[in-house]
């Protein structure tokens, strides 16, 4: 989609969209609403015309129940992010003036038309960007950029591990970690192992039966001690084997339990507390490498905590990532579908066939 500047993304007539659940479960939950108008911003608050949001993996463990941050049950709206125009000021909210675009992690909402935010949240970004390309940057690259470069702190010359290369955070992480110089040996699923050679990036199966043989392998190539950063959103058995795979002063980032999330179709209570088991056990799993002798670290990675302890930071990384973006120094991979296509977006994520990141646009 591209947007030139002032022209603000077009919304359909006769009201304003939004994606919701009515309960947790597989993809058929997902439904388009239409309200007769958006709702008014209260003090403190906008209201944001949507242009582009993503459907993510953190998008998916919401839809399935599974996601243990989620402050109230359905009905509501998915939407972990947005990219849009101000519309309107609450009460008490300086600016900064409706027409300018902001990006926002919403949690929840960002999937619709129209999304009424804390004004607090939201920061500004270019007009002169594609939306689509913007809207990855709100959350997975947010993600991907803190943990790489905050978290790991990677250097020319080092070599890192990306497991689950080929989702929204993962080639995000491949890109930056590539972009700093870095050798990157990213895992996928075989038929996505392309996408990762051309992100330049040695790539691996997840579903080799040799997996770990094969990674240690890589990190002792050319004489070296092991990787110098891992990025793992896999789990707790996978951080721990990761953990064996670092050099000296190396990092593991972990920063989710995916392969429980991919696992469990939907919520039932069982699923719902072995899913809970699983990121306790990753949880675990940090602890015990941090008490541990010897100068391998491991550590948890949340955008929430992140975002919310360190806003400042929040907002130079966009900054970074928005500059990184307009010199061409990262080029988010895209599946791009109409708002109302929402359900097929979660269709596509449930059957492993998205690469990079899903992007819903509100047209216009
Ligand atoms: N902590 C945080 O702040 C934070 C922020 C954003 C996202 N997240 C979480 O991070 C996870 C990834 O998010 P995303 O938006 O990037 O999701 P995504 O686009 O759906 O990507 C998921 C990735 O996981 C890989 N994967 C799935 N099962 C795997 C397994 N058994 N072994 C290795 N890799 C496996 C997939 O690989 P293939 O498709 O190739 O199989 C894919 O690369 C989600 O659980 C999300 O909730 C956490």
């Amino acid at each position: 989609m591209a947007d030139g500047p002032g022209q603000p993304a077009g919304i359909r007539d006769g009201g304003s969209r939004r994606v919701v659940i009515d309960r947790f479960g597989p993809p058929a939950v997902v439904t388009v609403v239409t309200d007769p108008a958006p709702a008014d911003p209260g003090p403190g608050e906008i209201l944001v015309r949507v242009e582009a949001s993503t459907v993510n993996g953190t998008d998916v463990v919401i839809r399935k129940g599974l996601y243990p941050l989620l402050e109230t049950g359905p009905p509501l709206t998915l939407g972990y992010d947005l990219v849009g125009r101000i519309e309107s000021l609450g009460d008490g909210v300086p600016g900064p003036a409706p027409g300018t675009r902001v990006a926002v992690i919403t949690t929840v909402g960002g999937n619709a038309d129209h999304a009424v935010v804390p004004a607090a949240a939201a920061l500004e970004v270019p007009i002169d960007l594609d939306a689509v390309d913007l809207a990855p940057l709100t959350l997975s690259y947010l993600t991907a950029y803190q943990m790489v470069h905050h978290d790991l702190g990677v250097l020319a010359g080092q070599r890192i591990l990306v497991h689950g290369g080929s989702g929204g955070v993962g080639t995000a992480a491949v890109q930056l970690a590539r972009h700093r110089g870095a050798e990157v040996v990213a895992t996928a699923s075989p038929t996505k192992l392309d996408h990762l050679v051309r992100q330049g990036a040695v790539a691996v199966s997840h579903r080799d039966p040799d997996l770990w043989g094969r990674l240690r392998q890589e990190s002792r190539r050319d004489g070296r001690d092991g990787f110098d950063g891992i990025v793992d959103p896999v789990g707790a058995a996978s951080v721990g084997r990761s953990l064996r795979l670092l050099a000296p002063g190396g990092t593991v980032a972990a920063y989710s339990t995916v392969a429980a999330a991919t696992r469990i179709p939907q919520r039932t209570r069982w699923s719902f507390l072995r899913f809970g088991a699983g990121y306790g056990a990753l949880q675990a799993r940090l602890a015990v490498a941090r008490m541990l002798p010897g100068s391998r670290r491991a550590a948890f990675y949340g955008v929430r905590d992140s975002t919310r302890d360190h806003p400042d930071r929040h907002r130079e990384d966009l900054a970074h990532l928005v500059d990184l973006l307009r010199r061409g120094d990262i080029a988010p991979v895209t599946t791009v579908l109409p708002l109302d296509e929402a359900r097929r977006a979660h269709e596509l994520h449930d059957a492993g066939e998205v690469v990079g990141q899903l992007v819903l646009v509100t047209g216009g």
